[in-house]
């Protein structure tokens, strides 16, 4: 073991920052669940078929997953060989050294961050439309931001309001958050159920006909890329999350098996559910018909199934809610794994005694997350994750790579199948799937990475704990 891994381990043993072991391999796939089946699937899946995929939009949920797996695989050999914590901040640490790590971290936070802002924006949609379902729907300017489309409001009340409520439940303790989310994980799958039950007797195959009308790979005539690749980058959104449960590694009763496990469970699972649903949702309506603000619940109003939707419709709003609870918990714990490391104030790493949560980061947080979540509009929130998420993941694969090169012992309990190809495979697909975002998301990222290392070198640097143990 290298000093770098020594240093490492010694820092996450200290008792004083300790949190309580209570996550089993079962928690750890729910919590992946919890965090990945959402915005993704319920309304990007109808904006990305009616607009760059067509029914092979299933395809495009292929391409994601496919890349995602290279990351997945990468990310448990990371999680079960290097541990610490932080997600793939801990291991790239390890792997790259301070600087890329912070930079990692960086990233991360805006990946989870706003990720939980994007989601909040979708979910007060769907609330919205319940609350105006039953005659008492909000007045238009407390439903959108002043920058929205179409002419802003004042504030997206329901957006902040629910980040809110995800607040106070983090802050009572992790394992109250975990049942919670299990209970949450279980409504939205039936709400899956429920559409998948109800679609597969109302297929027309001639809804998948013309399969690819937009081919591969395009530019419609604003030169925006269009097809299959294009619509891949955009349906990415919905695998993001899943790298939250390598954010769980202090809280898991026996890591290096858990975490894997946890992590290539949920990915699988979900995948597996998007081909399904996807495939479904272009069967029963034309593909067209689905650029809409629900298109699962839409599509089932369409073919005359109304009690189906609206229960679908309540699935999804559950289903979001977890979204939002998975990857607020991984954001708090990011934050406060980069303070203990000094690389961020010692505020930031407290954890409350009665608790035995991190509650001021939690807070400070989730009062930036609804601010955002109240006043920016989806979209640009929703570029912003994708962009965020793949360079972490390129960076992630990188990392195995560089790992296996410099540190060839390492005990690793999960190694990614064929060598390095997995890695290799990693970082050239989520760094194509990068290369087909808007050129506004690129120059975005570019000013949150300029930020982030104004920080660095003017706090972090000075008050790393590693600098100070190896001086
Ligand atoms: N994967 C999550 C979703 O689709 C972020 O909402």
């Amino acid at each position: 073991m290298s000093d770098l891994f020594r240093k490492k381990a010694v820092a996450y043993d200290d008792a004083e920052f300790g949190m309580k072991r209570v996550l089993s391999a079962l928690d750890l796939t729910l919590l992946g669940i919890g965090a990945i089946i959402g915005t993704g699937i319920f309304v990007l899946t109808g904006h990305a078929a009616a607009t760059q995929s067509g029914p092979a939009v299933v395809l495009s949920f292929l391409v994601a997953g496919v890349a995602c797996a290279f990351a997945a695989l990468s990310y448990s050999e990371l999680a079960a060989s290097v541990g610490g914590s932080g997600s793939a901040y801990g291991y790239s640490y390890a792997a790259f050294g301070e600087l890329i790590a912070w930079i990692i971290a960086w990233d991360l936070i805006l990946e989870y961050g706003v990720s939980v802002a994007a989601v909040a924006n979708g979910w007060s949609g769907y609330f919205n439309n319940a609350l105006t379902a039953m005659g008492i729907g909000l007045p238009e300017q407390f439903t959108k931001g002043p920058f929205a489309e179409g002419g802003g409001g004042i504030v997206n009340l329901p957006a902040i309001i629910v980040i809110l409520i995800l607040m106070v439940l983090l802050i009572i303790g992790v394992k109250e958050t975990a049942r919670i989310n299990a209970a949450a994980v279980a409504i939205k799958l039936l709400a899956v159920a429920i559409f998948v039950g109800v679609a597969i007797f109302n297929v027309h195959p001639a809804n998948w006909s013309p399969f690819l009308p937009f081919g591969w790979f395009g530019h419609d005539g604003a030169g925006k890329p269009i097809g299959v690749l294009a619509g891949a980058s955009l349906v990415f959104f919905a695998y993001v999350g899943f790298d939250a449960v390598s954010t769980a590694v202090e809280e898991a009763r026996e890591p290096q098996r858990d975490v894997p496990v946890g992590i290539l469970s949920a990915l699988g699972f979900c995948t597996t559910i998007y081909v399904i649903v996807s495939a479904l949702m272009t069967g029963i309506v034309p593909y067209t018909s689905l650029n809409v603000s629900s298109p699962a619940s839409e599509a089932l109003l369409l073919i005359g199934h109304d009690t189906a939707a609206g229960l679908v419709a309540t699935g999804v709003i559950f289903g979001l809610t977890t979204v939002m609870l998975v990857l607020y918990y991984g954001l708090t714990r990011i934050i406060t794994s980069v303070s203990r490391d000094g690389l961020l104030p010692p505020y930031f790493s407290a954890v409350n005694e009665r608790t035995r949560t991190p509650v001021r980061t939690t807070v400070l947080t989730g009062v930036v997350m609804a601010i955002m979540a109240g006043f920016i509009p989806l979209g640009i929130l929703a570029e912003l994750v994708n962009i965020g998420t793949l360079v972490a993941f390129v960076l992630v694969c990188g990392g195995v790579i560089m790992l296996r090169r410099s540190h060839p012992d390492l005990p690793r309990p999960f190694k990614t199948p064929g060598g390095i190809l997995t890695p290799v495979l990693g970082v050239l697909s989520c760094g194509a799937l990068i290369v087909f975002l808007p050129w506004e998301t690129h120059l975005r990222f570019i000013l949150w990475l300029a930020a982030g290392l104004i920080i660095y070198f003017t706090y972090s640097i000075k008050h790393s704990r590693l600098a100070s143990t190896s001086t």
